[in-house]
C-alpha cells in the first residue's frame, strides 16, 4: 500500500526521496508525489502513474532543497488522480499519509462548516487542514499541531508533515501502520519500511503506535501524542543494502525464486540441534510447560501466508500430535472465534503488517491467548503485538507475488511442529532427528530444481496461451496446488484455480477438456495411487497435462504432456520443493506474456487495509 519517504540533512532532497520511492513501488500505487523545502517556500510535484512520470515532471522543473517527504499513493479515497495524490496542501502545511482515518466524514464536514475548501476526495487533506489550522490557532511548533490534529483522528495511519515555517523538521507519527526512522551521521530519513532507507543507512528507530517524533539533521525526538517524551533506541539491521537490490536478475521476483535455499537456509541456522534431536527457539517464548498443555494451535494468515499455515496443519498434527485450525484472517473477523486462554495461536505473515492478520491476532490476545508471530518484518505490528516472534529469515522481499518468505515460514513452522512435538511428548529424539536432517537437505534439493528452470520455462510457453489452468494435489501437496494456483492469477492474470485432487469430481471435472490444462502435483507419497487416478481421470477427457513427479516415476510418461521432475526426499518435506517449479512456471507465464511481475496489477505488498 502507500509508501512515504522523508529526508532531512545537508544533502538534495529530491534524489534521495525519489529513491526511497523506487524501492517502495513494490508495495503497490497508483500515483506519486514530493514535497521540498528550499529554505524559503514548499514546492509540492505530483504525478498520476508510476514514478517514471514523476521523474519526468521533476527533470523539468529543478527542486532545490534539503527537506522533503515523498509518497506513492494506493486508492482508497478518492480515484487515482493527480488531485488525489499526495502530498496534500493546507496553508503553508504538507502532509503524507498511510492508512486510513476512520472518522473522515465528521471531519470532513466539520472543516467544512468552518469554511474550508477541499481540493481533493482525500482523508489525507483532512490532516493537513487540521494541523493548519492548529498552527493558526497558536500551537507553539510543528510538533505540537501535529499532536493536536492526532488528537481528533480515528483509524490506522502513518504520517509525515511539513511547514513553510520550519526549514529543517518532518514531523511524522505512526498508528497502526508502518514507519521508521533512518539515522544518518548528520541527516535523519523516514520510511514505510527498511527497504527505502537501506542504502542510507542500517541504524533504524522503530516507532511505536501513539508516537510522534520530530526528525531534525542528525537528530530525533520521540513524544506520544499527548507530549509526554519517550525513548526509542535505535537497532542496527543485519539485511545489508545489495540484498533489496536485482543483482543482475531481470525481475526481484525470479531473484527471490533463486534465493530460497538461503532464505531457508537462514530461517534453520541455529535453531537445529541435530546431536539432540531438538529445535532452540526460546524466542517463541512458550514456557514447556505451558507448551505442553496447550490443547489448540490456531492459525490466522492471509494469501499465501495462509497457505503456508495449511500445510503446517500437517505438521502440527501428525509431528506434535497438536489439534489445529487454520483460518483466513479476514473471516475469522467476520465471525465470533472462541480463542481460549489454552490456544496457541500463531499468526503467519511476511510483511507482520497485515490489517486482517493484526487485528485477527488482537482478538487472540485479548482472550488471553498466546500469540506467537511468524513474520519476517523485524518488530512489525503484529510481531510487536505478538507474545513471542519466530522469525523468517528471506530478506527484504520485494516482488509482489510472495516466493521466498512461503518456503522460509514452511521451513519455521516445521521448527514449531518439532518444536512443539517434543515438549508435549510426541516426538522421540530419534524421529526428531530424522525430521531435522531432512529439513537440512531442503536447500540442496532446492539448487536441483532451480537448476532445471530452463525446462520449467519451455513448459511455460505451452501454457501461456491458456485462459484457465487447474491445479490439483492431495495432503501436503494440496496447499501447494492452491500456491501454484494463487502465484500464476497474480503475475499471469490467467483464471487459476488450486483444488484438492479428491473434490474433482464434485465439480470441477466439468470444466476439463482439451483446453484446459492441468497441473498434477503426484510425487510418491501416501497420495500417490489416489492422485493418479484423478490424473488418469483428466486425460480422459483430454486434459493437458503437467505433472510433478518423483524423478524416475516413468509410468507418469503415459498420462502427462510435460513432467516437472522432484527429486525423492521424505514426504513432510516436499510442500518446501514441490513450491519451486510452480513459482518458475508463474514467473516465465507472466514474463512471456510481457507482465510487469514484480508489481502485478491491482496488487499491494502490505495489505494494511481490511
Ligand atoms: O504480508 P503477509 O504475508 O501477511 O501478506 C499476506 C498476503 O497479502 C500475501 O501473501 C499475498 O497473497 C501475496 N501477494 C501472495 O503472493
Amino acid at each position: 500500500m502507500c509508501g512515504i519517504v522523508g529526508y532531512t540533512g545537508p544533502r538534495q532532497a529530491a534524489p534521495i526521496l525519489v529513491d526511497g520511492l523506487r524501492r517502495l513501488e513494490y508495495r503497490g500505487y497508483d500515483s506519486a508525489g514530493v514535497a521540498i523545502h528550499d529554505g524559503k517556500c514548499l514546492e509540492v510535484v505530483r504525478t498520476l502513474g508510476k514514478l517514471r512520470v514523476l521523474g519526468e515532471a521533476l527533470d523539468k522543473r529543478t527542486l532545490p532543497g534539503n527537506l522533503g517527504v515523498g509518497h506513492t499513493r494506493w486508492a482508497t479515497h478518492g480515484r487515482p488522480s493527480e488531485e488525489n495524490a499526495h502530498p496534500h496542501v493546507a496553508g503553508g502545511v504538507a502532509v503524507v499519509h498511510n492508512g486510513i482515518i476512520e472518522n473522515h466524514t465528521a471531519l470532513r464536514k466539520e472543516l467544512t462548516d468552518g469554511g474550508v475548501r477541499f481540493a481533493s476526495d482525500t482523508d489525507t487533506e483532512i490532516v493537513a487542514h487540521l494541523v493548519d489550522r492548529a498552527l493558526r490557532a497558536g500551537a507553539t511548533d510543528l510538533v505540537a499541531a501535529v499532536q493536536r490534529a492526532l488528537a481528533r483522528m480515528e483509524g490506522a495511519y502513518a504520517i509525515a508533515v511539513l511547514s513553510q515555517a520550519e526549514p529543517e523538521v518532518i514531523v511524522v507519527a505512526r498508528q497502526g501502520s508502518p514507519l521508521v526512522i533512518g539515522r544518518g551521521e548528520d541527516e535523519t530519513l523516514a520510511g514505510s519500511d527498511i527497504a527505502a532507507l537501506l542504502s542510507h543507512t542500517r541504524d533504524m528507530i522503530f516507532l511505536e503506535d501513539g508516537d510522534v517524533a520530530e526528525l531534525r539533521p542528525g537528530k530525533v525526538r520521540v513524544e506520544t501524542v499527548s507530549g509526554a517524551r519517550v525513548e526509542r533506541p535505535s537497532k542496527h539491521i543485519d539485511w545489508s543494502p545489495v540484498m533489496a537490490e536485482r543483482g543482475g536478475y531481470r525481475h526481484f521476483m525470479l531473484k527471490e525464486i533463486h534465493e530460497q535455499p538461503e532464505a531457508v537456509s537462514a530461517t534453520l541456522r541455529g535453531r537445529i540441534d541435530l546431536d539432540a534431536g531438538d529445535v532452540h527457539a526460546a524466542e517463541i517464548g512458550l514456557d514447556p510447560a505451558v507448551a505442553s498443555r496447550i490443547r489448540r494451535v490456531y492459525i490466522l494468515a492471509c494469501g499465501t501466508s495462509y497457505h503456508a499455515s495449511l500445510v503446517a496443519r500437517y505438521w502440527l498434527e501428525s509431528i506434535a500430535k497438536v489439534p489445529t485450525v487454520v483460518e483466513l484472517a479476514s473471516e475469522v473477523r467476520c465471525r465470533e472465534p472462541l480463542f481460549t486462554a489454552d490456544d496457541l495461536v500463531v499468526a503467519v505473515s511476511q510483511s507482520g503488517e497485515t490489517f486482517d492478520t493484526l487485528g485477527a491476532c488482537k482478538a487472540a490476545k485479548e482472550a488471553g491467548a498466546h500469540v506467537l508471530a511468524v513474520v519476517n518484518v523485524l518488530d512489525s505490528a503484529i510481531a510487536r503485538l505478538a507474545h513471542g516472534q519466530l522469525y523468517t529469515r528471506a530478506g527484504p522481499e520485494i516482488g509482489v507475488a510472495s516466493t521466498k518468505c512461503f518456503t522460509a515460514q514452511l521451513a519455521a513452522l516445521y521448527l514449531l511442529a518439532v518444536y512443539l512435538g517434543r515438549r508435549r511428548g510426541a516426538l522421540t529424539p530419534e524421529r526428531a532427528q530424522a525430521h531435522l536432517q531432512a529439513l537440512c537437505e531442503v536447500p540442496s534439493h532446492m539448487h536441483e530444481l532451480l537448476g532445471d528452470a530452463d525446462y520449467v520455462r519451455s513448459v511455460a510457453t505451452k501454457l501461456a496461451p491458456a485462459r484457465s489452468v487447474l491445479y490439483l494435489g492431495r495432503g501436503l501437496n494440496y496447499p501447494v496446488a492452491l500456491e501454484g494456483a494463487l502465484k500464476l492469477k497474480e503475475v499471469s492474470y490467467a483464471h487459476a484455480e488450486g483444488y484438492a485432487a479428491g473434490e474433482m469430481k464434485h465439480g470441477p471435472i466439468a470444466l476439463i477438456d482439451a483446453d484446459m490444462p492441468v497441473v498434477v502435483i503426484c510425487p510418491r507419497d501416501g497420495t500417490y495411487d489416489k492422485t493418479v487416478s484423478n490424473l488418469q481421470e483428466v486425460r480422459a477427457r483430454d486434459g493437458q497435462v503437467v505433472a510433478l513427479a518423483t524423478r524416475g516415476d516413468e509410468s507418469l510418461h503415459d498420462l502427462a504432456q510435460h513432467i516437472l521432475w522432484l527429486p525423492e526426499v521424505p514426504a513432510a518435506v516436499l510442500p518446501l520443493l514441490t513450491v519451486v517449479p510452480l513459482q518458475l512456471l508463474a514467473y516465465f507465464v507472466a514474463t512471456r506474456k510481457g507482465h510487469d511481475v514484480d508489481q502485478p496489477r491491482n496488487l499491494a505488498k502490505t495489505v494494511t487495509v481490511e
